[in-house]
């Protein structure tokens, strides 16, 4: 007599020949995403990318928490800067190896297949909703600060809504700079954009990378050079003003205070998600 299987029980392993549809692996992290890519830049900067949740929206410029689970059985995460456009099908991040950070220390040896933690829950002040519209976008980064203004150079609103748009980066090194030129470059070449967007988009894009302990054409932070008006000739551009341009800030702690004070003393105010105004600031990293 033929045994009846309930439909309770557990596939018997034989069961995993026939034709029956795959199941699905059970993640082994909660709120795991696989990693697809790993690119090391430095001895201290990396970059990935890992499958995006298929539910999970954001808007170009927001940050997520992600991480590895903790020797303690807990999840140990940090905030990260989505450095992918809110069109992609797959999620990138921009990260520094802190040699003896908790979660750097283990993340920037990932590779491709590994899982990572992400909480799908993005947020941040780093949006075109925060802002009014303008005529000129500034992007100011030092560092990773970068990765929030790689996923906006990748949205289309960005060039929807200016006429130019302007990406400063200062970092201590010239190999500090490579992602975020290697990404200014590849926009070029960027089939899905040009669909998008037509061929001229990236005509609008004006880089404006500095050093400040390593030779490189430009030397200095992007503040002092500001303030001697080097930068503003460089660029061909007027000081800012808030009839035209628009500010978007991200980097260490200081440098975001610094540059805030010298915003508000060209005339612009600081807008938010509920209230747009002209500039938004973000933190790259705690202190
Ligand atoms: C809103 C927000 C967005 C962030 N987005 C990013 C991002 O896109 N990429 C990224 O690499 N980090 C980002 N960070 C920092 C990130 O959350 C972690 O601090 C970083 O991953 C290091 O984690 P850790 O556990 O190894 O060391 P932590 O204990 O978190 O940090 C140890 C020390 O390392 C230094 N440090 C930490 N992060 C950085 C950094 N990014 N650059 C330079 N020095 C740093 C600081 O001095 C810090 O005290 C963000 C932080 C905030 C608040
Ligand atoms: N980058 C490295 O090679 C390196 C190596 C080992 C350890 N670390 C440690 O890692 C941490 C972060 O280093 P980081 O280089 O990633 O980030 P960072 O210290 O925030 O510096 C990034 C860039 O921002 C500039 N900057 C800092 N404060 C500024 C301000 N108020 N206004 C304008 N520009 C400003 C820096 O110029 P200045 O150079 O003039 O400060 C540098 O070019 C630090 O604690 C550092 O000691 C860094």
């Amino acid at each position: 007599m033929n045994e009846v299987t309930p439909v309770t029980e557990a596939p018997k392993p034989d069961a995993q020949k026939t034709d029956a549809p795959k199941i699905k692996p059970v993640p082994t992290l909660p709120d795991a995403q696989t990693v697809t890519e790993v690119k090391h830049y430095t001895d201290r900067l990396f970059s990935f990318r890992c499958t995006r949740p298929a539910t999970m929206r954001f808007r170009s410029g927001e940050f997520v928490m992600i991480g590895l689970m903790g020797d303690n059985g807990k999840p140990l995460l940090r905030a990260y800067s989505i450095a992918s456009p809110s069109w992609d099908e797959e999620l990138e991040f921009y990260s520094i190896k802190v040699q003896d950070g908790p979660l750097t220390s283990k993340l920037q040896h990932i590779q491709p297949g590994d899982e990572i933690i992400l909480r799908p829950k993005p947020v941040g002040t780093l949006v075109h909703d925060a802002l009014l519209p303008g005529k000129r976008l500034w992007f100011f980064a030092t560092g990773t600060g970068f990765a929030p203004f790689a996923s906006l150079l990748r949205e289309p609103q960005t060039y929807e809504d200016y006429d130019e748009v302007i990406i400063t980066h200062t970092c201590r090194e010239v190999g500090e700079l490579t992602y975020g030129r290697e990404l200014i470059e590849s926009l070029k070449t960027d089939e899905l954009l040009h669909e998008l967007m037509g061929p001229d988009f990236h005509k609008k894009i004006r880089y404006y990378p500095t050093t400040t302990r390593e030779e490189s054409p430009k030397m200095g932070r992007i503040t002092d050079l500001m303030r001697s008006g080097e930068c503003f000739a460089d660029l061909g551009v007027p000081v800012l003003n808030k009839d035209t341009d628009r500010a978007m800030v991200c980097g260490n702690l200081a440098f975001n205070l610094e540059i805030k004070e010298m915003l508000e003393g060209y005339g612009l105010e600081e807008g938010a998600n509920s209230d747009p105004k002209h500039y938004v600031v973000e933190k790259a990293f705690l202190d």
